[in-house]
């Protein structure tokens, strides 16, 4: 089956070929012929909203401690490249003002995931995330938030409607349609667990239905005959190799 670039999101950047979550991999989407990024947002013990994935620092830098513990200025100290490759020792955690720079100029959609821990404070990194983007030349509509989080989306909801929406679950529940409110654009899930039933209901819905993170082209062919809109994955290209 012939996939397009368009039918493909990056992960954390391009997470198969540069750190994770930093500008060099997002910057890869753009350069793979992509459109669509992922990227995981907190908040540092400051209040800014930057791009990392752990509640710790420990694998991704070569600092220790959690995010949630560390001002902006001493995170941007620490190397967040060199648990990838010492090549890549220069990176930093950026901004997600940054990252917003850099996806509008390369003319990206970027799907900013609210990553939400037991000690998040959800309204407060939903705010900061709204304050940002207001403050970025990024258009609203080249941004969907999605999240593991039914509160953040609420908050989203609640105060920032004109923003899309989309739903993260592990394993779609079976009860998924009574937080339809909570999504307006799509439904994202690991595509290990999604079956034919659910697909077909999802895509029933009128929601656009998005896997994470198949890695191996071959092991989600029959999920596109379900009607799966995108593979949210580290190494997109592996999916537009040899088509
Ligand atoms: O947004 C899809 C995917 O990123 C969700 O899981 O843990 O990789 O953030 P995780
Ligand atoms: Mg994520």
């Amino acid at each position: 089956m012939k996939i397009s670039p368009q039918q493909l999101c990056g992960h954390r950047g391009v997470a198969a070929h540069a750190p994770e979550n930093t500008l060099t991999s997002i910057s890869l989407v753009r350069e793979m012929g992509l459109s669509w990024v992922e990227v995981d947002v907190q908040l540092t013990q400051d209040g800014i909203p930057v791009v990392f994935h752990d509640h710790n620092l420990l694998r991704c830098t070569n600092g220790v401690g959690a995010l949630k513990d560390i001002p902006l200025v001493d995170l941007q100290q620490l190397d967040a490249g060199g648990h990838f490759s010492p090549t890549f020792g220069h990176e930093t955690v950026p901004t997600l003002a940054a990252v917003l720079d850099q996806a509008h100029r390369d003319a990206l959609h970027i799907n900013l995931e609210i990553k939400t821990y037991p000690d998040s404070d959800i309204p407060a990194l939903c705010r900061a995330i709204f304050t940002c983007l207001s403050a970025s030349p990024i258009s609203v509509d080249n941004v969907l938030i999605s999240s593991f989080s039914l509160e953040a989306l609420a908050v989203v909801r609640d105060e920032m409607p004109e923003l899309a929406r989309a739903i993260l679950w592990d394993v779609i529940p079976g009860n998924w349609h009574e937080f339809r409110d909570l999504a307006t654009f799509s439904i994202h899930c690991n595509y290990r667990y999604l079956t034919r039933e659910k697909a077909k209901a999802v895509k029933a819905s009128g929601l656009a239905l998005k896997c994470y993170t198949p890695n191996e082209p071959t092991e989600v062919e029959a999920l596109w005959a379900w009607g799966v809109d995108m593979m949210i994955t580290d190494d997109p290209g592996k999916y537009l190799a040899n088509q």
